[in-house]
């Protein structure tokens, strides 16, 4: 729990935290920005986005994914998700699963708007994911 965080660290941080600031969670009311750190340096940020439609949103990690993804970059070395919640939150199992097709050695930083945060890998949080070689048949 909150030991000393690099500047990079801190600037991802502040960035999910900035984002969250912008999440549509009429519905939920729990709102969850998120912070990709691509392999140039370059921050794509992203937040949740709940529909009237439940099932319809989307989670802050992946429209974070799909944002960068889009402009352009497909390799990324560490995420930030922040939430107002007590204690930092991890990425829900499908934004894991998300995060493993393009960054199986992710670090996964979780912060709260409380200061508190908390680091994994995506392989601690996700051992065995399907990827992308499980698709091969083998025939
Ligand atoms: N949510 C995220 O954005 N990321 C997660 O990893 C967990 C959940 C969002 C989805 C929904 O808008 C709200 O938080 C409550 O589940």
């Amino acid at each position: 729990m909150s030991v000393a965080m690099s500047v990079d660290d801190r600037q991802l941080c502040d960035a999910a935290l900035l984002a969250s600031a912008r999440a549509y969670a009429p519905y939920s009311r729990f709102r969850v920005g998120a912070a990709l750190r691509c392999a140039d340096g370059t921050i794509v940020t992203g937040c949740n986005v709940e529909n009237a439609s439940y099932p319809a949103g989307i989670c802050a990690e992946r429209t974070a994914v799909a944002s960068a993804v889009a402009a352009g970059h497909r390799e990324f070395t560490s995420i930030a998700v922040a939430t107002e919640s007590g204690q930092p939150a991890p990425p829900c199992g499908i934004c894991r699963q998300v995060l493993a097709e393009f960054a199986p050695n992710l670090r996964v930083i979780a912060v709260t708007s409380e200061g508190l945060s908390t680091e994994w890998t995506l392989d601690e949080l996700l051992p065995s994911p399907f990827s992308p070689a499980w698709l091969e048949t083998g025939s």
